[in-house]
């Protein structure tokens, strides 16, 4: 949950290593610290806090060439937040800096033996054991002294390894922590993903877990864990590097709720036409599905999971199919039953999450053939899975996802939708809820005009410092993704419950000083919803409302409301995020916090 960026090469500065680590701060932001090699001679520079404490530190040196450099962004793990405990990493002479991003698991037992052996720490990080590591056991190959250190290391690592006596190199190794590697004209890079990268080269290595490579001035080399080179094309990325720039918006997260029009229309187009899904990743799976398909079972975590339940809904209202969900860090000790009449879904924006890679694994070792919505293309999850449907969104730099989050629902409607297909399940209902989901760029384009109407509601309610979120049915897969959104971004205690469920413990909580987010669906149970409002109003409770247009009892009923057109009750998880994030990130500014960066998150959760 670092992010890592490095390169060996002519022509850049240290102002492009900043530029390049920026682009990784979403991946962590407790310190910030490069690394410089220059005549045999390694300098280094760290500082706690953000990126800009760093380059507000060493202006001086932002136009110096470089031509070996390691960058680092920490999100803290072993070792409180300090500049010492700041990567890079030295051993004790100074001749070797590492990077890394992981947790090495038997840090504490090499630490003492290395202790025992004369070396001195500065930092309390597992990270440094690999820096005196290198020192201990080079002996004028630094790859061959790598690999060495590497089988010693139990745990998950992305690393990244400078020595002066081997100068313009760098050997990059990975487990479990994701690594890509690149070639441009002149340089060799290595990051933690590829947004850095694009600038230089669109063609990238990721590096599976045992591969470590090697970078110099004419490239880069792969080998195993036993020294053996390692032959394997790159792949073409197609994303631009504007798409990972702000572009005028005030935040990534702004910019992302704002893209979601086009993220749908990427994530959709050639899936589906008039109501009728066709995605072509699925072809392969059409006899398992048609003659053996028993059992669904969906694994994600945080909002990915929110939009794996709102499938789940979908398939189980409609098509009456078994879909059995589970975040992924239960999903992995619960002894899932699933066999080869099973289909798990994973879902993962970043397809490096671990816990939802480790129910991947579990689901693949039980027989099931797994499928992966993701949107990073060439991460780890879907390289591990027997199918995968790329979302085609662009990246999502913003912490708290929001364009991923409605194009994996639309993604899976569309999935849900092939499978009642081959399965002669699919009725009306599915068909007018896919046709809805071609006009979603229109529609949300129509939500997204409210964001004015939205700014001045969310200064009503920014002060309070809690929130309850309800629905019923498809209204409370979205409620739990509205309190996510606005707990991780505003840090108000928020929690979504089914509105049904209030009455058996949550509204003991409610009073005046507790309002209430209500997600009220046009649907055959909306009567029950509305009379829950009336409860929670019987509290004293301050109630907000999203419902659909012409629903003149909710305005009486409530004291604020937002109102969005007519939708089908199973497109409302959809239909109502933009409202949802355009509030949260609204509170999040009015408390001046920051959207893109929330204390204590990461975008992409390596660790267990
Ligand atoms: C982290 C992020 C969440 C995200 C979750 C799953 O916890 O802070 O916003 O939903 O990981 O991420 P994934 O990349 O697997 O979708």
């Amino acid at each position: 949950m670092c992010g890592i960026f490095g390169f060996v090469g002519e022509g850049l500065n240290v102002q492009d290593l900043i530029n390049g680590l920026k682009k990784l701060e979403y991946r962590g932001y407790d310190s910030a610290g490069i690394a410089i090699e220059n005549e045999k001679n390694i300098s280094i520079y760290k500082k706690e806090g953000r990126i800009y404490n760093l380059e507000s530190e060493i202006p001086q040196l932002m136009e110096k060439k470089i031509s070996t450099a390691l960058g680092h962004t920490r999100w803290a793990t072993h070792g409180g937040v300090s500049d010492q405990n700041s990567h890079p990493h030295t051993d004790c002479t100074g001749k070797v800096a590492i990077i890394h991003n992981g947790i090495i698991e038997n840090f504490q037992y090499l630490r003492e033996k290395l202790i025992k052996n004369g070396h001195i720490f500065k930092s309390e990080t597992d990270s440094e054991v690999i820096a005196h590591m290198v020192e201990e056991n080079y002996s004028g190959n630094l790859l061959e002294c790598v690999i060495k250190v590497l089988h010693e290391l139990n745990g998950a690592y992305a690393i990244g390894v400078i020595h002066t006596d081997e100068p313009n190199c760098i050997i990059a190794a990975r487990k479990g922590s994701p690594l890509v590697i690149s070639a441009g004209s002149n340089i060799s890079m290595l990051a933690s993903d590829v947004t850095p990268i694009l600038r230089y080269s669109k063609d990238v290595n990721f590096l599976n877990d045992g591969e470590i490579a090697k970078l110099t001035n004419n490239g880069y080399e792969l080998y195993d864990l036993q020294g053996n080179k390692i032959e394997r094309k790159p792949i073409h990325i197609n994303w631009d590097e504007a798409c990972a720039e702000r572009s005028g918006y005030n935040h990534f997260m702004e910019k992302e709720i704002f893209e979601q029009p086009i993220a749908i229309k990427s994530a959709t187009i050639g899936r589906l036409k008039d109501g009728i899904p066709c995605i072509k990743e699925l072809e392969p799976l059409k006899d398992f599905i048609e003659t053996k398909l028993e059992k669904i079972y969906i694994v994600a975590c945080g909002t990915a999971y929110h939009a794996g339940l709102a499938m789940k809904y979908f398939m189980q209202y409609y098509s009456n199919i078994d879909v059995s969900i589970e975040v992924a860090s239960e999903f992995r000790y619960m002894n899932p039953k699933i066999d080869g009449k099973t289909l798990t879904i994973a879902i993962s924006q970043s397809g490096e999450t671990l816990d939802t890679l480790e129910g991947v694994r579990i689901a693949r070792k039980n027989g099931s053939h797994v499928l992966t919505v993701c949107n990073v293309v060439g991460s780890t999850i879907p390289r591990e899975s027997d199918s995968v449907i790329y979302m085609n969104t662009g990246p999502e730099i913003g912490v708290a996802a929001t364009k991923t989050y409605t194009a994996q629902i639309a993604i899976l409607y569309i999935v849900g939708a092939q499978i009642a297909l081959w399965k002669n399940l699919y009725s009306e209902d599915i068909k007018n809820a896919l046709c809805q989901i071609e006009n979603l760029p229109e529609y949300f384009n129509t939500v997204l005009g409210y964001s004015q109407k939205i700014k001045e509601l969310s200064k009503s309610y920014c002060g309070y410092r809690n929130m309850m979120y309800i629905g019923r049915r498809f209204g409370y897969t979205a409620a739990l993704e509205g309190a996510l959104k606005l707990k991780e971004i505003s840090y108000i205690n928020a929690t979504g419950y089914q509105a049904g469920e209030l009455k058996h413990g949550p509204i003991a909580l409610l009073d005046q000083e507790f309002p209430v987010f209500a997600m009220v669906c046009d649907d055959d149970i909306k009567e029950k919803m509305i009379s829950n409002i009336m409860e929670v109003k019987a509290r004293k409770a301050r109630v907000v409302a999203v419902g659909i247009e012409g629903d003149e009892k909710i305005k009486t009923l409530t004291d604020d409301y937002i109102l969005i057109p007519k939708c089908e009750q199973a497109v409302f998880p959809l239909a109502v995020a933009p409202v949802m994030q355009l509030f949260a990130y609204n509170v999040a500014l009015l408390r001046e916090l920051d959207p893109d960066k929330p204390r204590n998150l990461a975008k992409s959760v390596t660790v267990e």
